[in-house]
């Protein structure tokens, strides 16, 4: 399956951001808790974007980690190195396209993981196959990504404010349906986790700025809902008005995420 998809440091930055601001729970730290990392791992994060998890496990464990990250943006990878120089870390982040062999001989890693990026990989069993062979026996993989029943008013908005259907989305329609299976049956165990956080807003500009970065993330996966730039900004007006009126008729708008998370031995 071929993906059209592209992100942007400035689109993931504003939905990190708004996730931080407007969400009850910490995804971090519901990650660190779960995945347990030891002092002294060979960690590779694969389609690190900038860094998040990198930098997040190198905290965790006080620098005591050979942590790595691969991404295909050189966007992203390039903010991964400025947070690098501003952190004074020297992580590195190198071109990994998860779609080929990654540069890496067999069974190097401790922990490989790929957080809200794997269901965009056009062959499933290949990406994770390639996950597996780079970890150690008994090495542990950690994926996370949306669940079918992941933030259903955004999609509900939508859907009011255009009178279309929604596109199916490469994380929600996929990472359980396509990716669990294929992870139980290439690692000895796998375990499912699930982490909610309702981000509650009280006013539309919010769910708005993360409408507009969502919906350009995926601009070609959107385009049976708009054609070009103005007819983008229309859809942005049509959008804000339906936010808008369930404010102002239930006080705020709760989108729940519902994240799942994968946790499997080698
Ligand atoms: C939503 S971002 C997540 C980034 C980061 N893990 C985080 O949580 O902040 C998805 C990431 O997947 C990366 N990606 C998409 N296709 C990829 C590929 N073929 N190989 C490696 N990374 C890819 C994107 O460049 C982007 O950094």
């Amino acid at each position: 399956m071929k993906i059209n998809y592209q992100e942007t440091t400035s689109d993931l930055a504003v939905r990190i951001d708004i996730h931080n601001k407007f969400g009850g729970k910490d995804i971090d730290a519901w990650m660190l808790d779960l995945i347990k990392l030891q002092p002294g791992s060979k960690i590779l994060d694969v389609g690190c974007g900038a860094g998040k998890q990198c930098f997040s496990y190198h905290d965790y464990l006080k620098g005591n980690a050979d942590i790595t990250g691969g991404d295909v943006s050189d966007d992203l990878l390039a903010q991964a190195r400025g947070e690098n120089e501003k952190r004074g870390t020297s992580i590195p982040f190198i071109t990994l396209n998860f779609n080929k062999q990654f540069p890496f001989e067999d069974n190097l890693f401790d922990f490989t993981s790929c957080c809200f990026a794997i269901y965009y990989a056009e062959d499933v069993p290949f990406t994770i196959s390639e996950m597996h062979r780079v970890l150690k026996p008994g090495g542990r993989l950690f994926t996370t990504g949306p669940m079918p029943q992941n933030k259903q008013l955004f999609y509900d908005v939508i859907r009011e404010a255009t009178n279309k259907p929604i596109p199916p989305m490469p994380g929600s329609s996929r990472f359980e349906s396509e990716f669990l299976p294929v992870i139980r049956s290439l690692f000895s165990s796998a375990e499912v986790h699930i982490f909610e956080n309702p981000l509650t807003f009280e006013s539309a500009e919010p769910f708005v700025a993360y409408t507009r970065a969502s919906l350009s993330e995926d601009r070609k996966i959107w385009t049976s809902l708009f054609e070009g730039k103005d007819d983008f900004e229309n859809l942005m007006r049509e959008i804000e008005k339906v936010a808008a009126r369930r404010i102002e008729k239930e006080g705020k708008l709760v989108m729940t995420k519902v994240v799942g998370g994968f946790l499997a031995t080698k």
